[in-house]
């Protein structure tokens, strides 16, 4: 999660203001400070750095693997979709609409949606990004709740609250009921409170059913959209 605007440094970089990023004016009204352009600029950088995978920072429209993706005849709907999801990102997050990306291991489905994310970050928006599995043993391990850990009820809200919820990779492995229940209740939670969510998988609509349950795929769906899909080979493995 980013908390990009209030992670301002605490002094002037210009020694105007006293680090707030504001002038407060005779009149007691507040003016920004020309630090603070910069700075929330800055807390956004250091945002898509904590936030975003390393493999994931540089991504964009103008490099490849998505300008190899834009001239493909198989991926070129797809990527043009999600540019116009990022073209009407505030809108698109506010109303609580996703995007499901699905379809062959190495496509770059992620890569999509890591842009979205990292756009999303840019633009001061709060984001969690989880694989699916590492999700699943972030609840598991609420359920025996450390003390040093955020307890379940911090946990659920902070995955509930953020605007957008990113999750990787959906499906990739079996889980308990009560694990697979938390996770529809913050899926559920997320629907009801109108509350974007970006999703991957490679798996169809019926295998994923069967292992996250039909009960959350249906609402993902109606978060997320139809699925778009992206298949062909796995470019992973391809020689440049
Ligand atoms: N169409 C493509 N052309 C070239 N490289 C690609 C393409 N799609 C994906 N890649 C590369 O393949 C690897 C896997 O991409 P990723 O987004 O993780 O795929 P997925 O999530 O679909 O498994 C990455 O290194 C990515 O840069
Ligand atoms: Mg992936
Ligand atoms: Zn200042």
């Amino acid at each position: 999660m980013t908390g990009a605007v209030e992670r301002l440094p605490r002094s002037c970089p210009l020694g105007i203001c006293d680090g707030s990023g504001w002038i407060v004016n005779d009149d007691d009204s507040a003016s920004p400070c020309d630090c603070r352009e910069r700075r929330i600029r800055q807390a956004r950088t250091r945002g898509v750095r904590s936030v975003l995978p390393a493999k994931y920072q540089g991504v964009g429209f103008d490099r490849p693997p998505l300008t190899e993706m834009a001239r493909d005849p198989a991926a070129r709907q797809v990527v043009e979709h999600v540019r116009g999801y990022i073209g009407e990102l505030g809108a698109r997050i506010a109303g609580g609409d996703g995007l499901w990306l699905t379809g062959d291991i190495g496509t770059g489905k992620t890569t999509l949606a890591m842009l979205v994310s990292k756009s999303a970050i840019e633009a001061g928006h709060s984001v969690a990004i989880y694989s699916l599995p590492r999700l699943l043993a972030r609840i598991r391990r609420t359920y025996d709740a450390d003390a040093s850990e955020l307890s379940y009820l911090d946990f659920f809200r902070r995955l509930t609250s953020v605007e957008l919820l990113h999750i990787d990779d959906l499906g990739a492995e079996k889980s308990s009921d009560w694990v697979l229940e938390q996770l529809y209740a913050i899926v559920d939670e997320r629907y009801v409170e109108g509350r974007a969510m970006v999703v991957t998988t490679n798996l169809d609509l019926p295998q994923l059913e069967a292992q996250i349950g039909p009960r959350t795929v249906s609402r993902l769906a109606e978060i997320c959209g139809d699925p778009l899909p992206l298949f062909g080979t796995d470019q992973r493995y391809r020689v440049a």
